[in-house]
């Protein structure tokens, strides 16, 4: 299977799939230049928590080579500049967590800023690489919950496109899949306004030839009370140490109407997504142009000057969460305590 982002090391460029385009053509943007890796984020040719961290972690990278800087000081000037350009989207906390973390491997290392940029040259593809290792971690992790025969809806895309290789959903379902000898079907919920659910999911499930559903987001209410799922796996932005769980927009309504069904609800993140600091009142939900709202495929379906409001995502609370499932362990009932141990193992 593909990489949805790549250090190319013979050119020292960046290759990530252009999701703007999929399904119907699969097309790479190939780049030098950390300010095009920001305007893939933004205008999410690459998107998905874990795949934005790494684009962020290889722009760091990328800039890093561009300063060209002799001295130290100069070279952490530049890199801070970067990194506020390629924080392009507040929500998910694996953007900042990597251009932080790219800024501390420059801020500790010693040595010639030749050597210091080859640092992070091998940090950020360090940090896909473990992207990598955490999505398979988070499948195995989450058979404990996933039983053969078991229908899965999702909503969003949260899967290899969303991160580097497996995804976090993906990794759940594709594990379970291998080792359930395909015995494992998905629900797959259309998610307007970007429709990631059709776009994506749809297409690299049937890639994988896993049995998949598509649904428009008004339908998961009657696909829950007809029976047809055993459990909601969602990906996060974000989860906070007190178990909320900051996903894509429709993700608070799937987990009310969960609730409702007695359907449990799961959310899997690699721990880069968990953010032991933001309370919840403080989480930046992203706003997005109107247009998205207004508009399918270039054409107005309203109005054009229709007032919209735009949430890229929204927030469930605890008590709605039946599980939080990372690639250290599963978290059942999460509580801040019970976050707090977890991210305490190494
Ligand atoms: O706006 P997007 O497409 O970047 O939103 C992505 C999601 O909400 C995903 O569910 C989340 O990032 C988890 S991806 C493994």
């Amino acid at each position: 299977m593909y990489r949805t982002i790549e250090w190319l090391d013979d050119t020292s460029q960046v290759r990530l799939v252009d999701q703007t385009k999929l399904p119907l053509v699969l097309e790479h943007v190939v780049t030098d230049s950390h300010e095009r890796i920001a305007k893939s984020i933004k205008i999410m040719e690459i998107r998905g928590a874990p795949a934005i961290g790494a684009a962020a972690g290889m722009g760091m990278a990328l800039a890093a080579i561009e300063s060209k800087a002799r001295i130290k000081g100069d070279l952490i000037e530049y890199l801070e500049k970067a990194a506020d350009i390629l924080n392009t989207r507040p929500t998910a906390v694996n953007l900042t967590w990597a251009t932080t973390r790219m800024l501390e491997v420059a801020k500790n290392a010693d040595g010639s800023t030749d050597e210091i940029i080859q640092k992070l040259v091998e940090e950020g593809k360090e940090i896909a690489e473990e992207d990598v290792r955490m999505s398979r971690a988070m499948g195995e992790q989450a058979l404990s919950l996933i039983k053969p025969g078991y229908t899965i809806q999702t909503i969003c895309n949260a899967g290899s496109l969303a991160t580097v290789h497996l995804g976090t959903v993906g990794a759940v379902v594709r594990v379970a899949h291998e080792k359930y000898n395909g015995d494992i079907k998905v629900y797959a919920a259309e998610t307007r306004p970007r429709q990631q659910g059709a776009r994506l999911t749809v297409y690299e499930f049937m890639k994988d030839k896993i049995d998949t559903t598509l649904i428009t987001d008004g339908m998961i209410g009657t696909v829950f009370r007809e029976g047809r799922v055993d459990c909601c796996v969602v990906g996060a932005d974000r989860i906070l140490r007190t178990g909320h769980v900051i996903n894509k927009i429709g993700t608070y309504t799937m987990a009310i109407t969960a609730k409702h069904h007695n359907i449990p609800f799961y959310s899997v993140v690699p721990v880069s997504t968990i953010d032991m600091v933001t309370d919840p009142e403080d989480v930046v939900i992203e706003e997005r142009d109107p247009d998205e709202i207004r508009m399918i495929n270039g054409e107005y379906v309203t109005v054009p000057d229709a007032k919209v409001y735009n949430p890229a995502f929204d927030m469930t609370p605890p008590e709605l969460v039946d599980a939080i499932i990372t690639d250290r362990g599963v978290v059942k009932n999460p509580t801040e305590a019970k976050m707090r141990k977890l991210f305490e193992k190494e």
